[in-house]
């Protein structure tokens, strides 16, 4: 029986990694091992709608048309296209279909937050569930796999976006399961110290990045430190790996902010080379540090591959965070603008 036509609609989440993915090969598999807090505020919502294409058409491609908040957007189907083409392959109905992309994002477009994890992971959902619906005995292990290994292939830290709470991408000794191909959940338990962590996003640059992670990653190409890096973030896996587990918040602080340091060290020691922190990602680092020194708190930062300031702290002291954060470092943002967030439990179909 041929499933004619229908709509899915999928809320996936963005993430934050502790240690950073920065380095790849073909076909997007990872340099190095990286984990991340799966978020919860910052998400995409997208629906497919789907429907037989007329066989006496003969057409061979894709065909799809994208809306994002609303509006249609052809600019954004290159990306679209190439995503289709290679995850087709892997899901071959995909050309039998007309398709329509409807996506919105919670946070704001060009809040200089990276949209393609959670824009990525929801659309690699809502196909794996179209061949769920034409394979129904797909089991639902194979079923998250699927859709992390497919949103790989649309952007590497969209792997992540699949499941809640810490998820790792990246073949790693001491990580049962783990592969190059799909995220998978972290597989030991979790200290109740990082039960409900926030993340606290800081914008302090809205403007669309300098740099795109593509051109990013091709940056470790010929890298002078990239053996290093690469063995430093595996090292790290392991260390924070223990430490997940044991509740050392001064050891997790310790690797996180080392890791944001690390992948902004490496953009400053590439060729060409780039300097994505500003001025006020300095000044909230360095008041964090303040801070922390004054109260023992166990607040701390980390960064993408841009200017804004994520904040981590534990759920046990988020009204003294808050009142820092308000009172504090809010004036280094861009017109205020921040976003409270914290771990999240990973994709929920609508
Ligand atoms: O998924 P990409 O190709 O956009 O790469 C993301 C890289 C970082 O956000 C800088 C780090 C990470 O692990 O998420």
């Amino acid at each position: 029986s041929k499933l004619t036509e229908g709509s899915v609609t999928w809320k996936t989440p963005s993430n934050i990694a502790l240690v950073k993915y920065w380095g790849k090969q073909d076909p997007q598999t990872p340099k190095n091992t990286s984990i991340s807090f799966t978020l919860d505020a910052c998400f995409t919502l997208t629906t497919l709608d789907y429907k037989l294409k007329n066989r006496q058409s003969g057409e061979t491609g894709f065909n799809f048309e994208i809306y994002f908040e609303g509006e249609k957007k052809d600019d954004f189907k290159p990306k679209i296209n190439k995503f289709f083409e290679r995850i087709a392959q892997y899901v071959p109905f995909l050309n039998e279909y007309d398709f329509v992309i409807k996506s919105r994002n919670s946070f704001p477009h060009s809040s200089g937050i990276a949209s393609s994890a959670s824009g990525m992971s929801a659309l690699a959902l809502c196909i794996v569930s179209i061949e769920k619906q034409l394979n129904p005995e797909m089991k639902d292990e194979y079923f998250n796999k699927k859709a992390s290994f497919l949103a790989r292939l649309g952007s590497g830290s969209a792997c992540r976006s699949i499941e809640g709470e810490l998820i790792v991408w990246g073949n790693h000794s001491i990580i049962e399961g783990s592969s190059n191909l799909f995220g998978v959940k972290f597989p030991y338990k979790i200290h109740k110290n990082f039960k409900n962590y926030h993340d606290t996003i800081l914008l302090v640059d809205e403007g669309e990045k300098k740099v795109s992670s593509t051109v990013g990653h091709k940056l470790m190409h010929n890298h002078p430190f990239a053996k290093q890096r690469f063995s430093q973030a595996n090292d790290n896996i392991s260390k924070i790996t223990e430490t997940l587990q044991n509740g050392d918040l001064k050891q997790f602080i310790a690797i996180v902010e080392s890791e944001a340091l690390s992948l902004h060290a490496m953009m400053m020691t590439s060729n060409p080379y780039f300097i994505l922190m500003k001025p006020n990602t300095l000044k909230i680092i360095n008041k964090i540090w303040e801070f922390r020194a004054k109260t023992n708190s166990n607040i701390c930062f980390t960064l993408d591959a841009g200017a804004n300031v994520h904040i981590l702290f534990p759920e046990n002291e988020k009204e003294s965070v808050n009142n820092f954060i308000i009172n504090e470092l809010i004036q280094f943002c861009q017109e205020n603008h921040y976003i409270c967030d914290r771990i999240g439990f990973g994709a929920k179909q609508l």
